[in-house]
């Protein structure tokens, strides 16, 4: 069956749908784009026009053809060792983490990669815990990350990746090697790094994606906010509020701010980068940079 072109008000519905469902902003004109990735779509579930399709997603309870929708339309870049400044003030991070929960007696750690895509990022932060040594003994450690696309997690499980997962390395032969067991022309991740992750499939603006997950002690959220309305951010925020513990900390991308945006957390600097808290919930010092 051949599918049928997008008119203007297919587009307006969808285009609606996305942002309510995913919070994703289709920005300016992006009917022939939306066309593109999604026409075999209308194919391969047999529906004849783009109004099918929309009330198609609209009926299906499992959610499961809005997840397909989201993974043709949102960007999946990601790399190992994404921006050095933020890995190195997670990394003195860990120590201030651990010092707090010796004081308060617990041994358990939880960090969140959210939006994890094929899990570049959540191992990245693994390697950078283990490499710590703060959490060796005796720690119960997790690492999860969350994603809307299937075959992001998929990949992300299998942990096998290709030299385009490794562009901030600039080919430093040496780390690819302490990291990665080379399989013809693939780096399958060393089972070192690969021990306390766990990947799960969910949509971040809806809470039930972090269900069993809190307290956490670092989110890391970046280069997905960039893409959401103000309002998606808001309730992604609010999600993360819910599951953070009080001493915990959120990174988001380089490019991106919660500044103006939410009074959930306030910013905070950590070797001159922002990081973000809770706000209001240890007082007010942390505040003082608004
Ligand atoms: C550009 S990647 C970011 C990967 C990683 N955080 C990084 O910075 O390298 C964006 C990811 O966001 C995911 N995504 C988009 N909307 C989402 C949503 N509502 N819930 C969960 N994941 C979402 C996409 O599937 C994609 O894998």
């Amino acid at each position: 069956m051949k599918s049928n072109v997008m008119t203007e008000e297919d587009f307006a519905l969808l285009k609606d749908l996305v942002r309510r469902e995913l919070g994703i902003l289709l920005k300016g004109d992006k009917r022939l784009m939306l066309h593109a990735r999604v026409s075999h779509r209308l194919e391969i579930l047999g529906l004849a026009t783009y109004r099918d399709y929309y009330d198609f997603i609209l009926s299906d309870p499992s959610k499961e053809e809005l997840s397909t929708l989201a993974s043709h339309i949102t960007n999946n870049e990601t790399y190992f060792f994404r921006e050095k400044v933020q890995l190195d003030a997670f990394s003195s991070l860990l120590k201030e983490i651990k010092k707090e929960k010796q004081r308060r007696g617990q041994n358990r750690l939880r960090i969140l990669s959210v939006a994890s895509s094929s899990g570049e990022e959540a191992y990245t932060l693994n390697v950078v815990l283990q490499e710590s040594g703060l959490f060796a003994w005796d720690w119960d450690v997790m690492i999860t990350g969350i994603d809307i696309n299937r075959n992001s997690i998929r990949k992300a499980e299998e942990a096998t990746y290709t030299r385009n997962s490794f562009r901030s390395l600039n080919g430093n032969a040496e780390m690819l090697k302490r990291y990665f067991i080379l399989d013809n022309d693939r780096y399958v991740l060393r089972k070192f790094y690969r021990k306390n992750i766990a990947f799960r499939h969910g949509n971040i603006l809806d809470p039930g994606a972090f269900t069993g997950l809190a307290p956490v002690d670092v989110i890391f959220c970046r280069n997905v906010l960039i893409y959401m309305s103000d309002e998606a951010t808001e309730r992604i925020v609010r999600n993360f509020a819910d599951c953070l513990d009080d001493i915990g900390y959120l990174f988001v991308g380089t490019s991106e701010s919660l500044i103006q945006k939410t009074n959930r957390f306030a910013p905070e600097y950590v070797d001159g980068i922002i990081v973000y808290r809770k706000h209001g919930e240890r007082g007010d010092k942390e505040a003082a940079i608004w």
